[in-house]
């Protein structure tokens, strides 16, 4: 069970009963470098066999949590996640042929390409928005402040599909470049869609996200994938590693290591700590965009990370890569990572681009329809076994969105 939250920069705690709980108390539009992750009570995580994942994993989850803090009944929280909650139900992990027999490993594939918006990133956000759903209907509040989202790939159709769905008024902050028939999804679901083109005297960096963040200030809620902007998003994001722990467990399947792709690092974050700590995290991120392997490198065995953040994490240059889903500059939730890699026994891993384009290929071509970014980790294993790093046991990688 979530008791609360501890900021992994500063140490301040924070109540599970404390309502939009999003960042740390200490955090400013200066200051931002701080995050807020869940605190549990260390009791065994035990899921219903409900077919919604949202409703079987409750017990482990902070928005249920807080629920019962103020004093929700159960049957309450069901209620909502059902409401909320279609389609979140267990995405297949199945030992994968064509990849176990090119690659002579055992490779067990997670496949969230059916999940709901095509890819891994509503199970984010769906925290978020139940954390809203459980305040509303205690009365905490009585109007709907907006979400707002700066994303113009699948954390966008996930959040604005959520929204959607509770018709919960929505802003996403995109590029102008932004691929048009893109918008028109987003419009169709009733977000109302922002280009962000850059000004002359704006500040340096994404202009989406400074409009962001302007709107954060003025009151929005941050419908945010990235942990420093949303803790919350870091609790629900674990089902992922929750469900591959119980169906690698009911295969009776060892899993020595978990390729994960790593953009803004919460995926990876949530998937290890939900997979626990038997299943070493290699963190994969391509030769084109590479600061999280950057920072570690640079941390080495620092027994206090957060302190170092502004000086290790440095905003990659010029990022790129087929792999676009996984381009963020800086690593927001390195933090996550690092204690992840060190519980497990993990590291970094860098692709380069010709791997990238290969692990796309051999997934496609065995028939299964997933983006570039999200054959990134496979990118990973192809990598190290080309250095001679070879497994013992099997291994898992996540196919984490659809192709489109
Ligand atoms: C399909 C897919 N996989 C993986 C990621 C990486 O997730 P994170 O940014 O949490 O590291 C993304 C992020 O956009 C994505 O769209
Ligand atoms: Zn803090």
């Amino acid at each position: 069970m979530v008791v609360g939250w501890v900021c992994a920069v500063c140490g301040t705690r924070v109540d599970i009963a404390e309502a939009y709980s999003w960042t740390c108390p200490r955090a400013t539009a200066d200051d931002w470098r701080h995050v807020l992750m869940p605190v549990a009570d260390g009791a065994p995580v035990i899921p219903d066999d409900d077919p919604n994942t949202l409703v079987a994993f409750r017990r482990s989850s902070a928005w249920w949590a807080f629920a019962r803090a103020h004093g929700m009944d159960d049957d309450v929280t069901v209620e909502i996640a059902r409401e909320i909650g279609d389609g979140f139900s267990r995405t297949p992990f199945a030992r994968h042929g064509a990849l176990s027999d090119a690659t002579g490993v055992e490779v067990w594939a997670k496949d969230e390409t059916s999940n709901v918006a095509g890819s891994h990133k509503a199970r984010h956000l769906v925290g978020v928005l139940l954390h809203l759903l459980v305040a509303e209907r205690l009365g905490l509040s009585t109007s709907r402040a907006p979400l707002a989202i700066s994303s113009c790939g699948n954390a966008a159709l996930a959040a604005a599909t959520l929204a959607s769905r509770v018709r919960w008024p929505i802003t996403v902050f995109v590029p102008t470049w932004m691929d048009e028939a893109f918008g028109d999804g987003l419009d169709r679901l009733g977000a109302d869609v922002r280009r962000c083109a850059r000004h002359d005297g704006d500040p340096p960096g994404d202009p989406a996200m400074a409009a962001f963040r302007r709107t954060i200030a003025d009151g929005a809620v941050p419908f945010s994938v990235q942990g420093p902007h949303n803790g919350w998003c870091l609790d629900t994001g674990r089902t992922i590693g929750w469900e591959m722990r119980a169906q690698a467990d009911a295969a009776g399947v060892d899993l020595e290591r978990v390729y994960v792709q790593v953009g803004g690092g919460a995926f990876a974050t949530c998937c290890s700590d939900g997979l626990g700590d038997a299943a070493a995290l290699h963190a994969v991120q391509t030769a084109g965009c590479a600061p999280l392997a950057a920072a570690v490198a640079a941390l080495g065995d620092d027994a206090n990370p957060g302190v170092r953040w502004a000086e290790v994490m440095r905003p990659w240059d010029a990022p790129h890569s087929l792999a676009d889903g996984i381009l963020d500059d800086e690593t927001y939730d390195w933090l996550g990572i690092v204690t992840r890699l060190r519980a497990s026994g993990g590291r970094t891993v860098i692709a380069d681009e010709a791997t990238v384009v290969a692990a796309h290929r051999m997934v496609n071509d065995g028939g299964d329809a997933v983006s570039p970014t999200g054959t990134a980790g496979v990118a990973g294993l192809l990598s190290d076994l080309a250095a001679g790093d070879r497994p013992d046991a099997a291994v898992a990688v996540v196919f984490s969105g659809v192709a489109r």
